[in-house]
């Protein structure tokens, strides 16, 4: 909508070389800082997805958690949290997966929380490769989940992202 839009680029930071050289980091800390923007964005994550049509929302480390809470509220589910590696107690489900800058592992608990069949909505603030939530994927699956939906704010285009994460329905709220 042009009122999320508005939000994202008045108030988006954006940071050359960050985290290495020849990268631009997108910094949505100001948009989900503001109390429009805030509501503008998890107004626009939620209105694609019925209540009743979604049975989790997973947000990824780290932002999306904030904005998985909001969305799980509005939809009536409960919330994940797709963690990086190394925070979780074993057992865990784990995936890795390639960065812009390096590597990743993004881990779920494997014990208590059956997934089995369960639809589940992840949501983040940026898509940029894909690297990220194509590991979500990945990892939902081996937890026997079904991936209802990828719900982003916004996305980076020219990085190939959305066609590494082709075959799973993805809205991106805006374009950088
Ligand atoms: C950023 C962003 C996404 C991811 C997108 O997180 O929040 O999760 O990168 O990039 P991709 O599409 O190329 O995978 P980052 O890995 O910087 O971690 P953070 O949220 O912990 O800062």
């Amino acid at each position: 909508s042009p009122a999320i839009i508005a939000a994202v680029e008045r108030l988006m930071r954006r940071v050359e070389d960050f985290p290495a050289a020849g990268v631009q980091f997108c910094d949505l800390t100001p948009v989900l800082a503001d109390p429009d923007g805030f509501d503008a964005v998890v107004a626009g994550l939620v209105a694609s997805h019925e209540i009743g049509s979604v049975d989790y929302v997973a947000g990824l480390d780290a932002r999306g958690f904030l904005l998985a809470g909001a969305v799980a509220v509005q939809l009536h589910t409960g919330v994940l949290a797709i963690r990086k590696a190394g925070k979780l107690p074993p057992p865990v489900h784990s995936r890795s997966y390639e960065l812009e800058y390096g590597a990743a592992t993004l881990e779920l608990p494997a014990d208590g929380l059956d997934l089995r069949g369960k639809r589940v909505l992840v949501v983040d603030d940026v898509l940029a490769t894909g690297g990220t939530l194509g590991a979500a994927v990945g990892l939902l699956d081996d937890c026997g989940a079904v991936v209802a939906g990828l719900s982003v704010v916004l996305e980076v285009p020219g990085l190939g992202g959305r066609d590494r994460l082709a075959g799973t329905p993805l809205t991106c709220l805006t374009v950088a």
